[in-house]
């Protein structure tokens, strides 16, 4: 059972940690539908480093071999093969660039795409244990440093390994005594490159959290804002803000003051190595021993060995966000969804019978929500659930389309177990008018067929107008092509009571359900829909659950609901006669 479970289970600021080998692993596979543009990134990467590392030593051939001799007619010859050869290497990069830069975008669609129908695939719990702002981060900012990682880290990384033997393979060519004493500066850039990567590394995982920190909060009050202006929040909101601004402002500080140190360290190891190369190549070349060509070669060498080594310290910094993206991606993607199909769903039912047998739920641990629910709506009849607020009616309407599965008993829709249906066949047999009326930010007609069917305008005009939208619909400027803008703000509330209505006509399921569908519409308009929805229940299942009591006289069974168990059931006229918790809340709206 998964009592307690959702306590533990993942939230965006849990991170499974992964081995660095188990990371590139996971990403390695991604690139592995482009292993021909791999290969031909790592030839080109190789091409075009090689030909970077030889030039000192060309230049060592130049001054060695024909300027120092004299022989200006061989050193024509060879500054066109020395054009040749940068040309070539110029060619190289640009393809290097152009394929590596292309397969990154693919895999990071790839990614991407696998985030978004993943989160798409999750059980609601799951929406109710992460925040959308830290959702969101992990679909963009996360991808967007992973692709950094890919580009200016692994990419370059490989490049400027490559160019980095390259270096030692050429100074050793040279000269190998001048090499040793060059090389001797080597455990000094570890020393100082390894420190700096470490303090890197734990201020880079601060940034990445206080950014989603920041970024969860900027969300949750742009959607938030009409109360934080009403309730005169803002300094409130500001002050929040500015701690969390502040907080990654400290880390991103701490960041440069240690890039500040590091460079100036690099820069002076690279003169400790300059020096040695002056004053041992220096006497070796008033012994003989050395040409001037080849010292040159080396102060040029020495200088290309610097900027491959900087720009791993720098990238290091990338690859570490990167890597704690992965982190927080890949604990993401293995985090399996709770509510799933079956392997092998049942796909038809005979029925639309629904029974709930001894259904026990609780969102969080053991916190009841339902205690022991039973009851049975039969094929084609009407139901009503009533009971005060926080009485669970919502639940049962969560637990019978699966946002939820129960802790114990069972629900049967049809004859068959939920959980032995498709979530598409369970969930396509519900017509669904909900509390809270949700709209897309298109226009209306799209926001009532979502896509999902190719009803025309003149059946959507139709079914307004038997809602008693007519007139709203008339009212607007492009009729049913009218954007509602983001979450329907253009529209009242009854209005996007009416659209979500709409929906559930149009769709045409085999059971409907209302979940206060009334709740925010005028009395004028409701008195329309209230003829409007013995229409809808002709033929259908029916779950009604309602406050105002008035709506639901016609209905076959009325269950009465109070702290997750049903108290009562009957019809008015049983309920009124039994005295209890119904009839004293009817004896209360009709005085009301
Ligand atoms: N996503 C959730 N996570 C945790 N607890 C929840 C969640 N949704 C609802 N609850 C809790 O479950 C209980 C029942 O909620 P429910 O929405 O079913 O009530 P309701 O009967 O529909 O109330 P209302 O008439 O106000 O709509 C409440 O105590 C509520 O706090
Ligand atoms: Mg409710």
């Amino acid at each position: 059972m998964k009592t307690g479970e959702h306590r533990d289970g993942l939230t965006a600021d849990s991170v499974r940690e992964y081995s660095f080998l188990e990371i590139i692993r996971r990403l390695m596979s991604y690139f592995m539908p482009y292993r021909l543009m791999v290969v031909l990134a790592l030839v080109t990467s190789l091409v075009s480093s090689a030909l970077f590392v030889i030039q000192p030593y060309l230049i060592k051939i130049v001054l060695d071999s024909y300027i120092i001799p004299g022989d200006l007619e061989g050193l024509w010859t060879f500054i066109l093969v020395i054009t040749g050869v940068y040309f070539v290497g110029i060619v190289a990069e640009y393809f290097m660039n152009l394929i590596t830069g292309v397969l990154g975008q693919k895999v990071m669609h790839d990614l991407r795409m696998d985030i978004y129908r993943h989160i798409m695939s999750m059980e609601m719990s799951f929406f109710d244990r992460n925040r959308v702002g830290r959702l969101m981060t992990r679909t963009t900012d996360d991808v967007a440093s992973l692709n950094e990682l890919y580009t200016s880290g692994a990419v370059s990384f490989i490049n400027n390994a490559g160019v980095l033997a390259g270096i030692v393979v050429v100074m050793f060519t040279l000269d190998v005594k001048l090499s040793c004493a060059v090389l001797t500066v080597t455990p000094l850039i570890y020393i100082t490159a390894r420190t700096f990567a470490e303090k890197i590394r734990i201020i880079y995982r601060d940034i990445r959290k206080s950014t989603a920190r920041l970024n969860a909060f900027l969300q949750e009050n742009i959607q938030g804002i009409r109360l934080i202006k009403q309730m005169m929040r803002s300094v409130w909101s500001l002050a929040k803000f500015t701690g969390y601004s502040e907080d990654l402002n400290r880390n991103k500080i701490q960041n440069v003051f240690y890039y500040g140190v590091f460079f100036p360290l690099m820069e002076f190891i690279g003169v400790v190595a300059v020096v040695i190369i002056l004053v041992y190549g220096g006497g070796r070349i008033h012994e003989g021993t050395l040409k001037l060509g080849v010292m040159v070669a080396f102060l040029r060498l020495t200088d290309m060995f610097f900027w491959p080594v900087r720009e791993m310290a720098e990238n290091f910094n990338i690859m570490m966000s990167a890597m704690a993206s992965s982190e927080r991606i890949f604990t993401l993607l293995d985090n399996e969804p709770s509510v799933t199909s079956p392997q092998s769903p049942v796909t038809t039912i005979d029925n639309t019978e629904i029974v709930f047998e001894h259904v026990w739920f609780a969102y969080e641990g053991e916190d009841w929500v339902l205690r022991d629910v039973s009851f049975k709506v039969q094929s084609g009849q009407r139901i009503a659930i009533v009971g005060p607020t926080g009485a669970g009616k919502t639940s049962i309407v969560n637990l019978l389309l699966r946002f939820y599965d129960i802790d114990r008993g069972r629900i049967i829709v049809g004859g068959r177990d939920i959980r032995e249906m498709s979530l598409e066949t369970l969930r396509g047999l519900f017509g669904h008018v909900g509390q809270d009326p949700f709209l897309f930010n298109r226009t209306v007609y799209e926001n009532i067929t979502l896509d999902g069917n190719e009803a025309d305008h003149g059946f959507i005009n139709d079914i307004m107008k038997r809602i008693g939208a007519g007139q709203f619909v008339q009212s607007l400027e492009n009729g049913l092509d009218t954007p509602v803008m983001e979450r329907g703000s253009r529209l009242s509330l009854g209005q996007k009571q009416l659209v979500s209505f709409a929906r559930a006509m149009a769709a045409n399921r085999k059971i409907l359900i209302l979940d206060e569908a009334t709740a925010h519409i005028d009395t004028l308009t409701e008195s329309m829909i209230q003829k409007a929805i013995p229409l809808l229940m002709e033929n259908r299942t029916s779950i009604v659950i309602a406050h105002r009591l008035s709506t639901i006289r016609n209905v076959d069974t009325i269950l009465v609901m109070a702290r997750g168990r049903i108290r009562e059931s009957g019809t008015h006229e049983e309920l009124m006669k039994l005295n209890g918790i119904y009839a004293t809340l009817s004896r209360m709206h009709l005085k009301a």
